[in-house]
């Protein structure tokens, strides 16, 4: 799906993003900063924290039990935060957003 991450600063980042492939592997895969993937995706360092757009939060859904609670460490935790690594991409996606919380930068 194509879909765009916003950084913190405003900057946007369009990508054409691979069917299945986490939020925080393709962010990765072009080196879009503000997602740092400490753990390499076992919902274990909630460096790629990420707010999902209003619009799309209820279609991306919410976050398992054990990632809320790694969501608890994240500075700036909202109601729409996810963990990047923890949203695989459908392919039914196009014009998902997702925003980088300031602190991680
Ligand atoms: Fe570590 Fe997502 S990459 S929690």
């Amino acid at each position: 799906p194509k879909v765009t991450y916003i950084e913190a600063s405003g900057a946007e980042h369009f990508v054409d993003a691979p069917t299945g492939l986490s939020a925080m592997e393709v962010a990765i895969d072009n080196s879009i900063p503000g997602i740092d993937g400490d753990c390499g995706g076992q919902a274990a360092c909630a460096t790629c924290h990420v707010f999902v757009d209003e619009a799309w939060s209820e279609e991306v859904g919410g976050p398992s039990a054990h990632e809320a609670q790694m969501l608890e460490l994240a500075e700036g935790a909202q109601q729409n935060s996810r963990l990047a690594c923890q949203i695989n991409f459908r392919s039914d996606w196009d014009g998902l957003v997702l925003r980088m919380p300031a602190a991680q930068f």
